[in-house]
């Protein structure tokens, strides 16, 4: 599960991208399983941006909280002089883009957090990003990735275009693994989606699990308090067993982790579940269901999965 640095060139100057490799093999794969298919795995893109007729208050969020996220200086580029610039969110996704085109993956895993804030604008870019592509692209959705009820119908459609119709819960096959992707943005899950987890569980098919919160395993725990502090319940589904759905939720997947090939997720802005946050006192439980969490693109990060079967 090695990181690699790879060096790119764009035209916002040089710099590195940080990858995480990780390959899995399928359940009942020969002992010379060769390469099926190559996913990449994304996170918390951010995207925060405006038109030029778009309402002031868009205008100055977009930069106000553009300017958040680059404050800490985690995608820096040099130019041929050695001047230093760091990357905004937009700007990450651009270069991240291109690496994914070169990597050209069999579908791409977006773990929420597309869009920073909901405006037209950001997700219509997202979309924009997501086709350039040139990928399937399943999207799990973030806490940022939402509107209200009501909103108006220019933004509902720009909502729906970007995230999709049925972002609640969803699976789609792809070279004979269901890719499951659901809705746990706000922390929980529902009753309905535990079920339809259940459902889809009991089928027995290699399933791979796209969330935006990642539920309660060992290996995301330490790396995440680091972070966020002692108390994860917002972070993570399970930590405090705050309610029966998540705890449901959280054993469904313990319980079937011989055909569930992984979970990936987002939301802890952390790179986790492939023995990289093993100084922080990341560990690891034979019982639990394997889970791989990601930086946000703005810090330069994406992870290749081969599946080997
Ligand atoms: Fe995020």
């Amino acid at each position: 599960m090695a990181i690699t640095k790879v060096p790119f060139n764009s035209v916002y100057g040089s710099g590195e991208i940080e990858e995480s490799y990780v390959s899995i093999t399928m359940p009942g794969a020969p002992a010379d399983a060769k390469r099926i298919c190559r996913f990449i795995h994304i996170s918390d893109l951010h995207i925060a941006t405006f038109r030029p007729e778009d309402p002031e208050e868009e205008k100055k969020t977009a930069i106000d909280n553009t300017k958040f996220w680059t404050q800490f200086k985690f995608f820096v580029t040099q130019d041929g002089e050695g001047k230093k610039k760091t990357l905004t969110p937009l700007e990450s996704t651009e270069v991240i883009a291109e690496r994914i085109r070169a990597l050209s993956p069999d579908a791409v895993f977006l773990t929420g957090d597309t869009v920073d804030f909901p405006s037209v604008t950001n997700f219509m870019k997202a979309k924009e990003f997501m086709d350039a592509l040139n990928s399937k692209c399943f999207m799990a959705p973030g806490n940022h990735d939402r509107i209200e009820n009501g909103a108006d119908q220019a933004l509902a459609d720009a909502f729906t275009l970007a995230v999709g119709t049925n972002a609640d819960f969803a699976v789609d096959t792809v070279f004979g693994i269901d890719i499951v992707r659901i809705d746990d943005g706000l922390g929980t899950v529902t009753r309905e989606q535990v079920e339809k987890l259940r459902l889809q569980l009991e089928r027995g098919r290699p399933t791979i699990v796209l969330l935006h919160a990642p539920v309660m395993t060992e290996s995301v725990v330490a790396p995440a308090m680091g972070m966020w502090g002692d108390d994860l319940s917002k972070w993570v589904i399970g930590f405090n067993k705050e309610n029966k759905e998540n705890v449901e939720f959280l054993e469904l997947l313990n319980s079937n982790r011989d055909h569930v090939l992984s979970v990936f997720a987002g939301h802890v802005h952390l790179i986790t579940g492939g023995g990289e946050g093993k100084d922080s006192g990341e560990g690891f439980s034979p019982d639990e269901v394997l889970q791989y969490t990601a930086n946000p693109t703005f810090m330069g990060f994406l992870r290749v999965i081969d599946i080997l079967g």
